[in-house]
């Protein structure tokens, strides 16, 4: 079944310079890009995308990090997009995710495990409303200074 999944590679990702080895991925894979954009969030989105996470007592560090520098945020489609993109990601803590997927060959903490990917086909609908919606506004960056 055909579908679309959100991916947002985060702060940490967008300046190591992972930007290109995620997007590899998923091409390899299989996906197809069906948008992209670089942007800087601000609180309010951030709070937002991560609504379910108000109570735990990680949310204003995630808030922190995900508004620290750009994101790049992603629409992929293809067949169940949903939980192929999360098998291509690997488990939430990098400490558990197995060697071959993005988050077991990149990242070593779950406080800075570099990308995120919907959970859930709702989750990715509201997520791709909340970034790519008629309210998102565009954005671009002047990198040469
Ligand atoms: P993500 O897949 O984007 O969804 C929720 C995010 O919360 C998760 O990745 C982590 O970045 C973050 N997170 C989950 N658990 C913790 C934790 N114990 N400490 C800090 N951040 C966390």
């Amino acid at each position: 079944r055909q579908e679309q999944t959100f991916v947002m590679v985060k702060p940490d990702g967008v300046s190591r310079g992972l930007i290109g080895p995620i997007i590899t991925r998923f091409e390899q894979k299989g996906f197809k890009l069906a948008a992209i954009e670089l942007l800087h969030i601000d609180r309010a989105l951030a709070e937002q995308h991560y609504g379910d996470l108000k109570a735990k007592p990680f949310f204003g560090e995630l808030v922190d990090y995900l508004t620290s520098g750009p994101v790049c945020a992603m629409i992929w489609q293809g067949e169940h997009a949903v939980e192929n993109a999360r098998a291509l990601i690997g488990k939430t803590n990098p400490v558990e995710a197995s060697p071959g997927t993005i988050r077991g060959d990149f990242a070593m903490d779950i406080a800075g495990n570099i990308v995120h990917g919907s959970d859930s086909p709702a989750s990715a609908a509201r997520e791709i409303g909340l970034f790519f919606g008629r309210h998102a506004a565009p954005h671009s960056f002047d990198l040469l200074g």
